[in-house]
């Protein structure tokens, strides 16, 4: 496997494969004990099994890691009576469990260290919500944007889907790694966190082969995006000037909207009227004012009739930035929830990551809320807010700045 085969796209799109992105074989990893990073994979015989994201950093992993196609993500709520002392334990623990796993390193108390030797590309996120620092009495540390989105009329949320203390983020090429360490790491929080949700999603794995990643309504998703490898570092990245406490720098947040998709209502439309609510082509992507996917949407194009080329409601226009910093980076993974009766919920599980999301990702909402044509078939059922902590560097270990 060459570099170029994973995430391609990603790659010709802004560069996505800086520092905890980087990839490098599990089997090197292991037997020298450190991740080069930027160190290309060489040719492995068993696919992508055996790839490694490096865990060390500045920044955690799994944020501009190229999402692979398949995710977890897991809300877990501190248990009655833990204090900083237990979450503290739980960081150390969590993080030499990662960096293990992540690494294809078995964890010491693993009953199936074979699964754990084959990560593919496993990267795990830690996020703390805003109920930790209101249990933990910790206040002073607390980002000043962490709290639950204000209610959007389009709204209609499940609370078995809503904000919970901790968050892991899981994402691998290989469901099998993925499910192997939820359980070791939802395992070894015993006794001081226990789960409230697990979302599992999907993408596509064509796009390790340069393929665009199309959401169950068949678009083409995730085109434009802020270049935080370079000049938009700031949008994603907490920066000491921004930062509540010093604990924050090199953190970033996610906003987790579980977004469910009509699929039926939606194919009863036709193709136009389809194109026309997001300003998209949908065989191509590209913008309806002409080009090619990559092509910037030309917002003041009109018709010959006076009438905008993209509509004033169409998805694009309300998502655009009316402001540089009104941007974040968007991460998805499509869901489909299987019921008991045959009946099967799609939607996509809306992953936006950015420094300060009142700031940046608030205003954008709030726009899509009110006039988005996309909101005909769509509704917001989950919603949940996490400061998502910096990376550590070895022999650290994540939130310690916080808590010691
Ligand atoms: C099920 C729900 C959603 C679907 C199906 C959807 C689909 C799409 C599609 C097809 C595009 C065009 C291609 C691209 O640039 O990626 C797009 C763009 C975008 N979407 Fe969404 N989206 C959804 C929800 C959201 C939400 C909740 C937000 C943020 C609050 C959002 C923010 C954006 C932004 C910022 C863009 C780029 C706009 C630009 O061209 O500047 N989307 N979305």
């Amino acid at each position: 496997m060459s570099a170029p085969d994973l995430g391609r796209r990603a790659l010709l799109k802004g560069g996505l494969l800086g520092g905890a992105g980087a990839f490098t074989l599990a089997g090197a990893v292991a037997s020298s004990g450190a991740a080069s990073e930027g160190s290309a994979p060489g040719t492995s015989s068993t696919g992508t099994a055996d790839l490694v994201v490096p865990f060390h950093g500045e920044h955690q992993a799994g944020i501009t890691t190229p999402p692979p196609p398949h995710a977890v993500f897991v809300g877990m709520d501190l248990d009655d009576g833990v204090g900083t002392t237990e979450l503290g334990r739980l960081m150390r623990v969590w993080t030499d469990d990662i960096s293990r796993l992540t690494a294809g390193v078995a964890p010491v108390t693993d009953q199936e260290p074979e699964v754990a030797a084959r990560p593919a590309g496993l990267t795990v996120t830690v996020g703390w919500g805003p109920g930790l620092f209101d249990r933990l009495g910790l206040d002073d540390r607390r980002p000043s944007w962490l709290a639950p989105l204000p209610p959007m009329p389009v709204d209609d949320l499940d609370e078995a889907y809503g904000g919970t203390d901790l968050l892991l983020q899981l994402c691998s090429h290989s469901p099998v790694p993925l499910a192997h360490a939820r359980r070791l790491l939802v395992g070894a929080a015993r006794g001081i966190a226990t789960p409230r949700w697990v979302q599992p999603g999907f993408r596509d794995p064509g796009e390790q082969a340069g393929l665009a990643f199309r959401n169950e309504f068949g678009q083409v998703d995730g085109t434009v995006q802020p270049d935080v490898a370079d000049r938009d570092a700031d949008l994603l990245w907490i920066g000491p000037a921004s930062a509540s406490h010093p604990g924050w720098v090199g953190g970033s947040s996610l906003v987790l909207r579980r977004i469910r998709m009509d699929m039926e209502d939606w194919e009863r439309a036709d193709r136009v009227a389809r194109e026309h609510a997001v300003g998209r082509d949908l065989a191509t992507g590209a913008p309806l004012t002409g080009g090619e996917e990559s092509t910037p949407v030309d917002l003041h194009a009109v018709l010959p009739s006076g009438l905008p080329v993209v509509d004033r409601h169409a998805h694009v226009r309300r998502a655009s930035p009316h402001a540089p910093h009104e941007r974040f980076l968007r991460r998805p993974y499509s869901y489909e929830q299987v019921g008991t009766d045959g009946t099967v919920e799609t939607g996509l599980l809306f992953a936006a990551f950015q420094a300060d999301p009142v700031r940046q990702f608030l205003p954008v909402q709030r726009r899509l809320a009110e006039g988005d044509l996309l909101n005909i078939w769509t509704v917001p059922v989950g919603s949940a807010v996490y400061a998502v902590l910096p990376g550590c560097a070895e022999g650290d270990w994540l939130g310690r700045a916080l808590l010691v």
